[in-house]
């Protein structure tokens, strides 16, 4: 394969990492601007991409931004309905492996905010095939692009809390190794290490976030608080793996694309940073709680057959996020609330998805066999 070198790697924020363990926030000594620059999203069209996007063009009216996207059944461009008609932001429809479309849009960028993926633990459980191509190979053809594009600054790889694993007590940091469970956990190690190869190996100006468990509008109904709190509007049975006390820590989505903005502008290159909301709850608890909002029967949950390999618990350590200025603003009782009120007021977005989406129909009714 053809070497390229990379013009040397600049550092932003010189010593943030290595101080990540004392928690005095870290001087911002180079903050990267974003007015006035391009930055190319992969997956924007789904649930976190979307709701990325949709901030940072409020947010910086001198950002642009190429949204590549598949639209694979999780991707939809009703979630960027608002922004269709905003000159600074391009849809391109297309698929992270095409290595020739990839690195046109290199050329075209200053950054790159990578989120594209299969994600749906479930969905690996059953065919984990997809899974390996996009996730780790995908990443490899955008790695490959990246060292061919000097012009790219900074890469920020969309990891995850699940390349941990499980654990019953403590916090997971940054330094712990990988230990996943599921093909999905797997497959995002995969590009997890890729993405730390290429900056060791060749220099490549990467950052890596592990996001907790994400919740908010525009998340797939194929996912726990969707599939719940749609179920419970329709008055379904709501089915709770195992005996529900798997515990999950929930991230509103506005708080981890804060996280993802913090690390463009002060995050340092080569890093990985956790993110999460330290506020666990117990599967059952959220059931609960969905059940209330919505003003549904509690009869409706039902026990059923656990999720093979269910993680009991994920838990980050955010320390070293938080010194970079990083602190999560939304409740999760609040959240929780304002999320269950936008799935009541866009009801025509998530009916079509559950209804028309051959994809979301044939995978429930296989998988949901005997779990209804
Ligand atoms: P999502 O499933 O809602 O969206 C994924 C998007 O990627 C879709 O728009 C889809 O069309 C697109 N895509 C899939 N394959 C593609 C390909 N080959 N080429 C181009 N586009 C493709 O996912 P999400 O929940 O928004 O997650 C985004 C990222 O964040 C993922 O990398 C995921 O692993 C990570 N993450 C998610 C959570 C969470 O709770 N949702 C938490 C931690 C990390
Ligand atoms: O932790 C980050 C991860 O969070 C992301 O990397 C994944 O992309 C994202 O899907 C999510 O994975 P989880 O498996 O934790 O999320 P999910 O919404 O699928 O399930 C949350 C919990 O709810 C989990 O313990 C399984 C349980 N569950 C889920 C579904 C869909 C149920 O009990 N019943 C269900 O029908």
């Amino acid at each position: 394969m053809k070497q390229t070198k990379r013009r040397p790697v600049k550092k932003a924020v010189p010593s943030a990492g290595r101080r990540a363990s004392g928690l005095k926030a870290a001087p911002s000594v180079l903050e990267r601007a974003l007015n006035g620059r391009t930055i190319l999203v992969t997956g924007g069209a789904g649930f976190i991409g979307s709701n990325f996007i949709r901030m940072m063009l409020a947010e910086y009216p001198g950002l642009r931004v190429i949204n590549l996207d598949k639209l694979t059944y999780a991707g939809n461009l009703e979630n960027l309905a608002d922004v269709s008609c905003d000159p600074r932001h391009k849809f391109i429809h297309g698929d992270i492996r095409d290595a020739a479309l990839v690195a046109g849009c290199f050329e075209r960028v200053q950054g790159v905010v990578h989120f594209a993926a299969e994600t749906h633990v479930d969905r690996s459980i059953v065919d984990a095939g997809e899974f390996v191509l996009t996730d780790v190979f995908g990443t490899y053809i955008l790695l490959e692009a990246l060292r061919k594009a000097p012009g790219v600054e900074f890469f920020v790889h969309i990891s995850t809390d699940e390349v941990y694993g499980s654990r019953e007590k403590g916090f997971f940091r940054e330094t712990d190794s990988l230990n996943p469970s599921s093909p999905y956990a797997a497959s995002k190690v995969g590009a997890d290490r890729m993405v730390q190869a290429y900056h060791t190996t060749y220099g490549a100006p990467t950052i890596i976030l592990r996001p907790s468990n994400n919740y908010g509008p525009y998340q797939h109904p194929e996912k726990f608080i969707p599939l719940f709190t749609t179920h419970a509007l329709e008055g379904r049975t709501l089915p709770l793996y195992g005996k529900g006390r798997n515990v999950r820590d929930w991230l509103h989505v506005e708080d981890n694309c804060r996280a993802i903005e913090c690390l463009i502008r002060r995050g340092r290159l080569g890093e990985v940073y956790n993110v999460g909301a330290n506020d666990e709850r117990t599967n059952i608890e959220v059931a609960r709680r969905i059940v209330k909002l919505t003003g549904a029967s509690k009869d409706l949950i039902k026990f059923v057959p656990d999720r093979l390999g269910h993680d009991t618990r994920y838990a980050v350590n955010i320390n070293k996020i938080k010194a970079l200025r990083w602190k999560r603003k939304v409740d999760f009782e609040e959240g929780l609330e304002a999320t269950v009120r936008w799935y009541m007021d866009n009801r025509a977005w998530w009916t079509r998805i559950k209804e028309k989406n051959a994809a979301f129909k044939s995978f429930y009714e296989s998988y949901y066999k005997d779990r209804k």
